[in-house]
């Protein structure tokens, strides 16, 4: 099948060139990101495939579907990025990567955790400087401490079990929870209040909905135990980052390490080095010594890649051969393909 891929960077050729020798596509790598200016270009496409800060919103939409275009095959788990009610009404199918490496994302949680308790990033520009000295570098014990993991999904539960290899307490949220796996792990559900009262660090591993939109806001965070850590690998409009910046002001947060941030759609996954940063709420959290930002680079491990790259190959032949659509987004509420 012909495949206009969006928003190429230069880790994505290498699996997807590899994987498609046994799939036989023709990929177009394409480096814009899909817009509504941008969708043209996938003019007799009858595939896209999109990223996570791809805008497939209603109007990139319909002009992909008058290009020709019958299939979204996106190379994420999210979809929180995609109009999926004008999809259904365009008639065009979404495929996805429920799952390629739980393991990538929460051992990147737990590295921002770690970096950020023992000040690994300003320790490391110290010593460059030659500048030994250790004041202000002051850490905690991981072990004996309250972790919080809200959303107990593929990646919260791979978190629960790191932290609790740490000594942790690991206390739990979900909607649904899975009780006897996470008594198998000595953790336990609570409510989302007692999380907040009692855990030094919390993890989000939520996908991002109408439900968890500025699901930490002002009154959750300051519900949360005074100096808390809080980790976001989740999706950035989780987190109402004003009343983030508000709370790490005072100190009610005492770290923040995010790899995903709500305005990161123009922004990341870009070199802005030479021409600087025009979203000051961004600027502000970044003057936070406690506060360590990755790009929305959880995900990034080789065998994360391969497994995206095999995933989402799959599901494109799958939909050219007409046969059932595993990874069809929203799959329980559309009838098979
Ligand atoms: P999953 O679908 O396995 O788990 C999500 C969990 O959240 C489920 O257990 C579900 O019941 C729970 N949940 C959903 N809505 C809820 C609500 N309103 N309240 C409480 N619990 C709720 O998803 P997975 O694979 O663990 O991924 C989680 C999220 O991580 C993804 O949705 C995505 O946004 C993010 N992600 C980030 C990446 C990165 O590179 N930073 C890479 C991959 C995923």
């Amino acid at each position: 099948m012909k495949i206009a891929f969006f928003d190429t960077h230069s880790f994505d050729r290498k699996p997807f060139n590899d994987a498609n020798e046994r799939f036989g596509h023709t990929i177009h790598f394409i480096e814009s990101r899909l817009t509504e200016q941008t969708a043209p270009l996938a003019q007799g496409f009858p595939c896209i495939c999109a990223f996570a800060n791809d805008r497939l919103c209603r109007e990139t939409l319909k002009i992909l579907k008058e290009g020709g275009t019958r299939l979204i095959a996106l190379r994420s788990a999210g979809f929180n990025h995609v109009d999926l009610m004008a999809a259904d009404e365009l008639g065009l199918t979404v495929v996805r990567v429920p799952e390629y490496s739980p393991y990538a994302v929460a051992e990147h949680a737990v590295t921002l955790l770690l970096a950020l308790d023992r000040k690994i990033h300003r320790a490391s520009a110290r010593v460059r400087e030659l500048n030994f000295a250790l004041d202000g570098l002051v850490g905690f014990d991981l072990h004996g401490k309250t972790v919080g993991i809200v959303g107990t999904g593929r990646i919260g539960f791979v978190m629960a079990k790191i932290m609790g290899g740490f000594g942790c307490r690991v206390l739990l949220y979900d909607l649904k929870p899975q009780t006897a796996a996470a008594s198998a792990l000595g953790a336990e559900y609570v409510t989302l209040k007692t999380l907040y009262r009692e855990c030094d660090v919390i993890s989000l591993h939520l996908p991002l909905t109408p439900e968890t939109h500025y699901l930490i806001d002002d009154k959750a965070l300051s519900a949360m135990k005074p100096g808390v850590t809080l980790i976001n690998t989740g999706r950035g409009a989780l987190v109402d980052t004003r009343a983030l910046i508000k709370h790490l002001k005072t100190g009610q947060v005492g770290g923040a390490g995010l790899d995903v941030y709500e305005e990161e759609e123009s922004i990341f996954f870009q070199n802005l080095s030479d021409r600087g940063l025009k979203d000051d709420v961004l600027a502000r959290l970044l003057t936070f010594p406690n506060v360590l930002i990755t790009a929305h680079q959880a995900f990034l491990t080789r065998e994360a890649l391969t497994n995206i790259a095999d995933t989402t190959l799959e599901n494109i032949t799958e939909f050219e051969a007409g046969r059932p659509l595993k990874n069809r987004v929203g799959a329980e509420k559309f009838r098979p393909h």
